[in-house]
Protein backbone atom coordinates (compact mmCIF):
# COMPACT_ATOMS: atom_id res chain seq x y z
CA UNK A 1 0.00 0.00 0.00
CA UNK A 2 1.20 3.70 -1.10
CA UNK A 3 2.07 5.69 1.75
CA UNK A 4 0.57 8.79 0.88
CA UNK A 5 1.31 10.78 4.02
CA UNK A 6 4.79 10.53 2.61
CA UNK A 7 4.39 11.94 -1.04
CA UNK A 8 1.97 14.55 0.24
CA UNK A 9 3.37 15.86 3.63
CA UNK A 10 0.36 17.93 5.56
CA UNK A 11 1.18 21.92 6.04
CA UNK A 12 2.16 23.05 9.48
CA UNK A 13 2.02 26.40 10.96
CA UNK A 14 5.65 26.46 10.00
CA UNK A 15 5.00 27.26 6.83
CA UNK A 16 3.62 30.42 7.22
CA UNK A 17 5.36 34.09 6.66
CA UNK A 18 5.20 37.23 7.64
CA UNK A 19 4.77 39.99 4.61
CA UNK A 20 5.95 43.77 5.50
CA UNK A 21 4.46 46.35 2.92
CA UNK A 22 3.91 49.96 2.51
CA UNK A 23 0.30 50.51 0.85
CA UNK A 24 -1.08 53.67 0.27
CA UNK A 25 1.72 55.20 2.37
CA UNK A 26 1.05 53.05 5.53
CA UNK A 27 3.21 50.74 6.82
CA UNK A 28 1.46 46.78 7.39
CA UNK A 29 2.78 43.54 8.52
CA UNK A 30 1.00 40.55 8.57
CA UNK A 31 1.26 36.39 8.44
CA UNK A 32 0.22 35.12 5.61
CA UNK A 33 0.37 31.60 3.80
CA UNK A 34 2.83 31.40 1.36
CA UNK A 35 0.13 30.59 -1.63
CA UNK A 36 -1.67 33.54 -0.70
CA UNK A 37 -2.03 36.33 -3.52
CA UNK A 38 -1.29 39.92 -3.37
CA UNK A 39 -5.05 40.34 -4.22
CA UNK A 40 -6.47 38.12 -1.25
CA UNK A 41 -3.55 40.07 0.95
CA UNK A 42 -4.78 43.05 0.34
CA UNK A 43 -8.66 42.57 0.17
CA UNK A 44 -8.88 39.92 3.27
CA UNK A 45 -5.56 40.78 5.12
CA UNK A 46 -5.76 44.90 4.90
CA UNK A 47 -9.61 45.28 3.99
CA UNK A 48 -8.57 47.16 1.05
CA UNK A 49 -11.44 46.08 -1.04
CA UNK A 50 -11.16 48.35 -3.95
CA UNK A 51 -8.94 46.18 -5.92
CA UNK A 52 -11.35 43.53 -7.51
CA UNK A 53 -11.28 40.20 -8.55
CA UNK A 54 -12.56 39.20 -12.17
CA UNK A 55 -10.95 36.09 -13.76
CA UNK A 56 -8.18 35.44 -11.14
CA UNK A 57 -5.90 34.15 -13.72
CA UNK A 58 -4.25 37.42 -15.18
CA UNK A 59 -6.84 38.10 -18.41
CA UNK A 60 -9.07 40.47 -17.19
CA UNK A 61 -7.14 43.81 -15.41
CA UNK A 62 -9.49 44.09 -12.77
CA UNK A 63 -7.40 43.43 -9.72
CA UNK A 64 -4.53 45.55 -11.17
CA UNK A 65 -2.63 47.95 -8.24
CA UNK A 66 0.60 49.38 -8.87
CA UNK A 67 4.08 47.68 -7.20
CA UNK A 68 6.97 49.55 -6.77
CA UNK A 69 6.23 51.67 -9.71
CA UNK A 70 4.52 49.01 -12.10
CA UNK A 71 1.15 48.01 -12.98
CA UNK A 72 0.88 44.74 -11.28
CA UNK A 73 -2.37 42.09 -11.64
CA UNK A 74 -2.51 40.95 -7.71
CA UNK A 75 -4.29 38.04 -8.45
CA UNK A 76 -0.82 36.44 -10.16
CA UNK A 77 1.97 37.59 -7.65
CA UNK A 78 1.68 36.32 -4.23
CA UNK A 79 1.84 38.24 -1.17
CA UNK A 80 5.18 36.88 -0.15
CA UNK A 81 6.89 38.91 -3.21
CA UNK A 82 5.54 42.13 -2.35
CA UNK A 83 7.32 41.77 1.34
CA UNK A 84 9.32 45.23 1.05
CA UNK A 85 7.54 46.42 -1.62
CA UNK A 86 5.67 49.99 -1.83
CA UNK A 87 1.88 49.38 -2.98
CA UNK A 88 -0.58 51.24 -4.31
CA UNK A 89 -4.23 50.61 -4.38
CA UNK A 90 -7.60 52.26 -5.46
CA UNK A 91 -7.78 53.59 -2.03
CA UNK A 92 -4.66 55.33 -2.26
CA UNK A 93 -5.70 57.77 -5.29
CA UNK A 94 -7.64 60.54 -3.82
CA UNK A 95 -6.25 62.83 -1.76
CA UNK A 96 -7.87 64.47 1.59
CA UNK A 97 -10.98 63.23 -0.20
CA UNK A 98 -10.79 64.45 -3.53
CA UNK A 99 -10.51 62.49 -6.77
CA UNK A 100 -7.20 62.24 -8.71
CA UNK A 101 -7.77 64.33 -11.96
CA UNK A 102 -8.15 60.92 -13.40
CA UNK A 103 -10.92 59.42 -11.15
CA UNK A 104 -12.75 63.11 -12.14
CA UNK A 105 -12.13 62.31 -15.97
CA UNK A 106 -14.01 59.06 -15.32
CA UNK A 107 -16.88 60.76 -13.62
CA UNK A 108 -17.14 63.00 -16.03
CA UNK A 109 -16.64 61.18 -19.21
CA UNK A 110 -19.04 58.66 -17.74
CA UNK A 111 -16.33 56.07 -18.21
CA UNK A 112 -17.99 53.26 -15.95
CA UNK A 113 -21.09 51.58 -15.60
CA UNK A 114 -21.24 49.01 -12.85
CA UNK A 115 -17.85 49.81 -11.80
CA UNK A 116 -16.48 46.26 -11.38
CA UNK A 117 -13.85 46.94 -13.64
CA UNK A 118 -13.13 50.90 -12.86
CA UNK A 119 -10.31 49.87 -10.18
CA UNK A 120 -8.10 48.13 -12.11
CA UNK A 121 -8.39 50.48 -14.98
CA UNK A 122 -7.61 53.85 -12.98
CA UNK A 123 -4.08 52.42 -11.77
CA UNK A 124 -3.35 50.60 -15.03
CA UNK A 125 -3.69 54.18 -16.37
CA UNK A 126 -2.29 55.68 -13.48
CA UNK A 127 0.45 54.09 -13.99
CA UNK A 128 0.95 54.63 -17.36
CA UNK A 129 0.51 58.26 -17.60
CA UNK A 130 3.09 58.71 -14.89
CA UNK A 131 5.23 56.90 -17.60
CA UNK A 132 4.71 59.01 -20.60
CA UNK A 133 2.29 61.20 -21.87
CA UNK A 134 -0.78 60.49 -24.31
CA UNK A 135 -2.08 62.20 -26.94
CA UNK A 136 -3.79 60.00 -29.41
CA UNK A 137 -6.78 57.54 -29.57
CA UNK A 138 -4.63 55.31 -30.62
CA UNK A 139 -2.18 55.25 -27.71
CA UNK A 140 -5.03 55.61 -24.98
CA UNK A 141 -6.30 52.23 -26.47
CA UNK A 142 -2.93 51.28 -26.25
CA UNK A 143 -2.78 52.12 -22.46
CA UNK A 144 -6.07 50.85 -22.09
CA UNK A 145 -5.85 47.35 -23.83
CA UNK A 146 -4.49 45.48 -20.83
CA UNK A 147 -7.76 46.07 -19.16
CA UNK A 148 -11.45 44.38 -19.90
CA UNK A 149 -14.84 46.02 -19.07
CA UNK A 150 -17.82 44.30 -19.87
CA UNK A 151 -20.56 46.54 -19.80
CA UNK A 152 -19.67 50.58 -20.40
CA UNK A 153 -17.94 50.27 -23.85
CA UNK A 154 -14.60 52.78 -24.25
CA UNK A 155 -15.23 55.86 -25.62
CA UNK A 156 -15.44 57.58 -22.41
CA UNK A 157 -12.18 55.32 -20.70
CA UNK A 158 -10.31 56.73 -24.14
CA UNK A 159 -11.16 60.36 -24.06
CA UNK A 160 -11.09 60.11 -19.86
CA UNK A 161 -6.92 59.05 -20.89
CA UNK A 162 -6.66 61.72 -23.12
CA UNK A 163 -8.05 64.40 -20.80
CA UNK A 164 -5.84 63.45 -17.66
CA UNK A 165 -2.89 63.63 -19.83
CA UNK A 166 -3.62 66.72 -21.25
CA UNK A 167 -4.08 68.14 -17.23
CA UNK A 168 -7.31 69.03 -17.43
CA UNK A 169 -8.69 68.84 -14.16
CA UNK A 170 -12.17 68.92 -12.13
CA UNK A 171 -15.61 66.72 -12.16
CA UNK A 172 -17.86 68.47 -14.77
S1 LIG B 1 -8.49 39.12 -11.60
FE1 LIG B 1 -6.40 39.48 -12.01
S2 LIG B 1 -6.30 39.74 -14.16
FE2 LIG B 1 -8.39 39.19 -13.78
S1 LIG C 1 -18.12 49.33 -15.91
FE1 LIG C 1 -18.97 47.34 -15.66
S2 LIG C 1 -17.35 46.01 -16.28
FE2 LIG C 1 -16.61 47.99 -16.70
Amino acid sequence: MRDHATEFPTRTQDETHTVGCTVNGREYEAVVDPRMTLADFLREKLRLTGTHLGCEHGVCGACTVIVDGAATRSCLMLAVQADGAQVETVEGLAEDGELSPLQCAFKRNHALQCGFCTPGFLMSVTAALREESVTTEEQAREVLSGNICRCTGYTGLVKSVLEASAGKEGNA
